[in-house]
Parts: structure tokens; sequence; C-alpha cells
């Protein structure tokens, strides 16, 4: 069937043919001014971002986070309040293997979430695993590159493996873990999530608490032996991804139970295992499983590059009611991902729609870029601090960064004041003491000049008192100056 539309050019033009190029003479060359067929060339050439450098390959899909407990004890983020239901994005994945690569070869797999809360967007990137290789971020590079593949013949190599494992034995917990059953689930949606990490919640007095997530299967742990999932490596390499797709597609939506395990902040010291060090877990005797609520996913995405590939998840996304912890790996990953999305997707990554905030309103300063798209009203100031209405930062969140003592105190202080410390004195003796008069005359001329050229009588006082500040002759010249222009 024919649709009755027709075909066009990127910018809305309809096109002459959708099947021949344009030629002079049948046998002829190609024409430069076939502009379509040059787009269409050039655009094609264009369409691969490049690949997440590790868990390149995945699929996911859109759902709802329901609180159904009260865990508000615990904490004051918005989604986790009782009866919550917020709108997410769940991405799984391999970690090791590319874009094409089989979804059953042995690896743990990601469990990145995005919920998009009214305090903006949360993520949380976790894995299927409740532990990680390594502890330090500094040997995130060097761990990836043993599992990937060698330089010289591109080919994976068990080698580097188990080089890099037994030379460093914190990997030990997390191999057994992927050397067991858990390293080949049978599909997503017979895995368990885990945040990994010691996160911190704080609740509405300001309480805070060490919390570790457990996203539980309500379809039940289920894993593949290794000789299927060698079998579905070659005969159906998309495996993972086709399952969830048409689960989903069949209105089998998957769910997973949130359970969190707290700890009061007065008890990690004495802990028996550090609860910061990644490769270790909290014994669920000595901190049960509390439940909190269901994810359920239920739509698939529409379009998988633009929803899926170009998803940028962030463990630095964190909402007013969670914070980081002294979890080095934890700390490393804060500043790692949203520099990959810069340079996988670009610096306004967070414009496309999956990646934008949907139930909270952004007022940032940041403007321009690459592909900058969306933008404050014209009327918005672009600069902080500002006297014309812009948004200004809410001193009542420095209570959230989650901060904890490690053994001095992270602040937002400035610099410590010397005996001389003012912000005008060296402006003053610059005035006085450096420069002759001529140059002060000139100084007064620009100054009056620069007013005169652009301000408004509003903001005179404040200039005039300023510059009384630097030097009180100084003010009264720069007064009189621009009184007399005015
Ligand atoms: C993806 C870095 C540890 C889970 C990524 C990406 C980077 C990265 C650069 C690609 C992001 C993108 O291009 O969109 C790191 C570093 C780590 C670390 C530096 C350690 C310091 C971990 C740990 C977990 C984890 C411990 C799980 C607990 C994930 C997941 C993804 C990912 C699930 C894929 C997110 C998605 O679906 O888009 N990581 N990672 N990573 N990482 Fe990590």
């Amino acid at each position: 069937m024919t649709n009755a539309r027709y075909t066009t050019n990127n910018v809305g033009i309809p096109v002459a043919s959708d099947n021949e190029s344009l030629t002079a003479g049948t046998q002829g060359p190609i024409l430069l001014h076939d502009h379509y067929l040059l787009e269409k060339l050039a655009h094609f050439n264009r369409e691969r971002v490049p690949e997440r450098v590790v868990h390149a390959k995945g699929g996911g899909a859109f759902g709802e986070l329901v609180v159904t407990e009260d865990v508000s004890a615990y904490t004051k983020a918005k989604l986790f309040q009782p009866g919550a239901k917020t709108e997410m994005l769940a991405r799984f994945s391999t970690v090791a293997g590319e874009q094409g690569s089989p979804d059953t070869w042995r690896d743990p797999r990601g469990f990145a979430l995005k919920f998009y809360t009214e305090d903006g967007n949360y993520d949380l990137v976790g894995n299927n695993t409740p532990i990680f290789f390594i502890k330090d971020p500094i040997k995130f590079p060097d761990f990836i590159h043993s599992q990937k593949r060698l330089p010289g013949s591109g080919l994976r190599d068990h080698t580097m493996q188990w080089d890099f494992w037994t030379l460093r034995p914190e990997t030990a917990h997390q191999v057994t873990w992927l050397m067991g059953d858990r390293g080949l689930p049978r599909t997503w949606r017979h895995m368990d999530g885990f945040g990994s990490h010691t996160y911190q919640w704080i609740n509405a007095d300001g309480e805070r608490f060490w919390v570790k997530y457990h996203f539980k299967t309500d379809q039940g742990i289920e894993f593949l032996t290794q000789d299927e999932a060698d079998r579905l490596a070659g005969s159906d390499p998309d495996y993972h991804r086709a399952d969830l797709y048409k689960a989903i597609e069949g209105g089998e939506f998957p769910s997973w139970t949130l359970h969190v395990q707290i700890m009061p902040v007065a008890e990690a010291e004495n802990y028996r295992f550090n609860p910061f060090d990644l490769t270790k877990v909290w014994s669920q005797k000595d901190y049960p499983l509390i439940k909190v609520g269901t994810m359920t996913l239920n739509r698939n995405p529409r379009n998988f590059f633009a929803e899926i590939e170009q998803a940028a998840f962030a463990p630095s996304n964190v909402v007013p009611g969670i914070g980081f912890s002294p979890d080095k790996m934890l700390l490393g990953r804060v500043f790692s991902y949203a520099d990959a999305h810069r340079y996988r997707i670009g610096v306004n990554h967070a414009q496309l729609p999956v990646n934008s905030a949907k139930a909270a309103r952004v007022d940032s300063y940041s403007k321009e870029g690459n592909m900058a798209y969306s933008f404050n009203d014209p009327q918005t100031p672009v600069y902080a601090p500002n006297s014309f209405g812009g948004p200004h930062a809410d001193p009542e969140r420095a209570g959230d960064e989650g901060l904890w003592n490690f053994g001095t105190e992270a602040v937002r202080a400035g610099y410590v004041q010397h005996p001389e410390d003012d912000d005008f004195g060296q402006a003053g003796t610059l005035f006085r003491d450096v420069m002759d008069d001529a140059a002060r005359e000139r100084l007064v001329g620009n100054i009056v000049g620069h007013v005169l050229g652009g301000t408004s009588e509003a903001l005179y006082e404040r200039i005039f008192e300023y510059w009384r500040n630097v030097d009180e002759e100084l003010g009264k010249r720069v007064e009189a100056g621009v009184r007399a222009g005015a």
C-alpha cells in the first residue's frame, strides 16, 4: 500500500525520487546538486555515536516505581514516599561485549535505572550483583582493559582476565558470582538488581543513614547452563533483548520488589565489614531487607536509538534525600559518567527527551553548546548571582549533599581569611599607590562611560558604594561623573 505522504528531505522538502540518483544521462556521472542523495549518504555515515566504553550491548524499557511501604523515617526523597508513583527507564546490559556481541556471554549484567522525579532525574546505575571486582576507581581502566581485547590481535583473552583477577585478590567475591549461576541469567527478567554501592539516605529531620538497594525479581531467579548460553550465543545473539521486548509487547510486564538495607550511621565504624567497600555485602542477618515498593516495566521504547542508545545514566544524578558515601568507587563514578556522556552523545545530552527531566523544571545556568535545543525565557539572566529574578541556589540543599565525617569537614566556605584579606583593600592600593593622576583620571572616565553606557538608575547606588569601598575619593568621583552625565 502506498503511503499518501511524500518523502521529504530532513527539512521537510518533498524529494523527486527515493530510488534513482540524478545523473547526466543514463550512463553519466552523478550530479553534485543531487542534494538529497548527498544528505542521505552523509547522514548515513553519521548514524552511529560511539558505543559505551563498557556496557555497550543492552536493551531497556520504561515503567514505573510504586512505593507501597513507608520508609519516610529514612529518606525524604519524594520518589520513596508512601504511595509515590514515578515514571522510570531501565537499561540492562552486558559489560565487556561490544554492540553486536551475544547477550549470553558470561558477564555481570548492568541494571541501570532512571527515575523521572519531581526533584529532577535520579539515576541508580547498578548491576545484577551486589558487589564489584575492585574497590578503587583508579583500577577501573586496568580492570576493563583486562576483560576486553588484546591490542594486537583484537581477541578476547582469558589469560589477561585471570592475570588481573589473581593479581588483585579483592576480585574474588565478584568472580565467584560471575563464575556461578548469576554470570548467566536466563533473561534480564529473571535476575535481581542491586545499587551495589552504599548510598546515603537523609530524612526530613536531616538524620542520615547508610543504605543498600536490592531489586528482587518477581519472576524468580533463573539462569542458563554454559551449554545453553553457548548455543544461544550462536543461534540467538539478541536473546535477552528480544525476551524483554516480546514479554512487554505481549502484556507480560516484568516487575521487581525493591528492598533496602539500612545501617544507622553510628554503626558503620565498628561493623565487621567495611560498609563502604564495594567488594563486600552487608549480612542480611545484621541488616534485614526492608520492603519499599514495586518497579514494573510496561512500555517498550518506540525508538531504540533515541531512547536506549542515547540514554545517559549518571551516578552523579542524586535527588534531595539521597547522598553519596565514602565508597571510593562511587565517588569515582560520580565524575566518570557525565564525562562519558559529553563525549559519547554531547554536552547537551540532558536535553534529549529520554534524558530530560519530566516531572521537574530545569532552571540551569548552562547555555549553548553543540546541539542546544532548549533555552530559558530570554528575560532570565544567564549568570548568578543577579538582581533580575534569575534562579538562585537553595542553601537548604547543603544539608542534602550527604556529607560525612572523613577526618575533616567538607565545606563550601571559600578561602581561609588572612589578616589583611578583604575584597577592596588591594584595589584601593592599586588606585592610590600604583596609578598616577592621569591613570586615575582615565579610570574614572572609563567607569563613568561604562556605567552611563547601559546600566540603569536602579543600580547606581550599588555601583557608587562599590567604588567608595575601593577608595572614598574614587567613589565620589565616579558618582559625580555619573550624576553629571545621567
Ligand atoms: C556504564 C565507568 C563501575 C555499572 C559505564 C560507562 C562508563 C563507566 C564510562 C559508560 C557510560 C556511557 O557511555 O553512557 C565506570 C567507572 C567505574 C564503574 C569509572 C568505577 C570506578 C561500575 C559499577 C557498576 C557499574 C561498580 C555497578 C554497580 C554500569 C552500568 C553501565 C555502566 C549499568 C551502563 C549504563 C547504561 O545502561 O547506559 N560505566 N563504571 N559501573 N556502568 Fe560503570
